[in-house]
């Protein structure tokens, strides 16, 4: 297995040639009628700290449809509005008082409206587009910040999923020796913290190097949870995500330009390529200790995350990013998907 899946990896990234950037894809502009109709939005950023700005659109409303979307937005589940009001892209929204401030709209239903200039600002969450550096630990809070902005804040937030990925395997450690796991697995997942560890000391090294900072890492509670619910986590983001991480850490170490850049890179891949064998191996060892139904929802969740894997490659990273870090033009992202799409329908049959 060790060897095959290197072997995959290695071939998926030969077959993910350099694509010219074809420049970012905006989401049509628009005045927001009621109607759903949009014209006329504004366009620009949302500085987050450090400089990592978010790109944002707002749309202008009229006082009574502000008053009802304020109310909207706010209902339990109210957020289910927003890639219906703002397009799929959008990872937030809410009614603002102003096109450039944070100054948002919040009422009940039975508090009086009065709206002045009211937007719908459509934010669109850039953080973890096309950027895959392991595991994400359960309750991990987004940072928001655009790592398209530039490559000082590209590795910013490599070194914050990476942050997270060593409080995933942190987790991980503890539940696998919980569970009497082999204890060649309980290693091999220690031994990934430890180099998770080196990882944010590299990415956070590169972030500085190009003038950006890390966001700290914010995760919530941790309860105690079931082998199931382990299971059900590794095969979004291990064998999933980590591993396409793995193929997309292998790409950028070779096309990298920048020769520190490249160096920090191919220690990154190599270690990634064995955490994805990991999740495979860890996913194999949790199938003997489920009832079939278990094993049924932890495949579906597992194609459900290659889907979404597969929609979330469609932003193309800007040319200096290309360039200097070697990030994956979105075509060749979507290449290496294709590629390995096959030895994630070998397990989730
Ligand atoms: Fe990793
Ligand atoms: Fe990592």
């Amino acid at each position: 297995m060790r060897t095959s899946l290197r072997t995959l990896l290695g071939s998926v990234v030969a077959t993910a040639s350099v694509v010219a950037c074809a420049g970012k894809v905006e989401p049509a502009p628009g005045k927001l009628e009621p109607n759903g109709t949009r014209t006329e939005a504004t366009h620009g950023t949302r500085e987050y700290g450090n400089g990592c700005a978010t790109e944002y659109w707002a749309y202008e409303l009229s006082s009574d449809y502000a008053c009802k979307l304020s109310t909207d937005l706010i209902a339990p589940n109210g957020y289910r509005s927003c890639p219906s009001l703002c397009g799929d892209s959008a990872a937030s929204c809410s009614v603002s008082s102003g096109s450039d401030t944070e100054q948002r709209i919040w009422r009940t239903a039975d508090e009086p409206c009065k709206p002045t200039a009211a937007f719908l600002l459509c934010t669109k969450d850039a953080s973890t587009r096309c950027v895959m550096e392991g595991r994400r630990p359960d309750g991990l809070v987004a940072t928001g910040r655009d790592a398209f902005r530039d490559v000082g804040c590209y590795f910013a937030e490599c070194a914050f999923l990476e942050g997270a990925a060593v409080i995933a395997f942190e987790r991980l450690v503890i539940e696998l020796e919980g569970w009497g796991a082999p204890a060649e697995l309980v290693e091999r997942a220690r031994r990934a913290e430890r180099e998770e560890r080196r990882h944010v000391e590299l990415a956070t090294a590169l972030a500085h190097r190009f003038g950006r900072a890390p966001a700290p890492v914010v995760v919530g509670e941790h309860a105690p949870r079931s082998l199931f619910a382990m299971a059900l986590e590794n095969a979004v983001e291990g064998v999933v995500r980590e591993t396409y991480g793995a193929a997309a850490a292998l790409y950028r170490a070779e096309h990298a330009a920048d020769p520190e850049v490249a160096r920090a890179l191919a220690e990154i891949a190599d270690d990634e390529c064995r955490h994805a064998e990991l999740s495979w191996d860890l996913a194999r060892w949790a199938e003997t200790r489920l009832t079939a139904a278990e094993r049924d929802a932890v495949r579906a969740a597992m194609r459900e995350a290659a889907r979404e894997l597969e929609e979330q490659l469609g932003d193309e990273p800007p040319r200096e990013l290309v360039a200097i870090a070697g990030v994956a033009p979105a075509a060749s992202a979507k290449r290496m998907v294709s590629g390995l799409r096959e030895a994630w329908a070998s397990i989730a049959a």
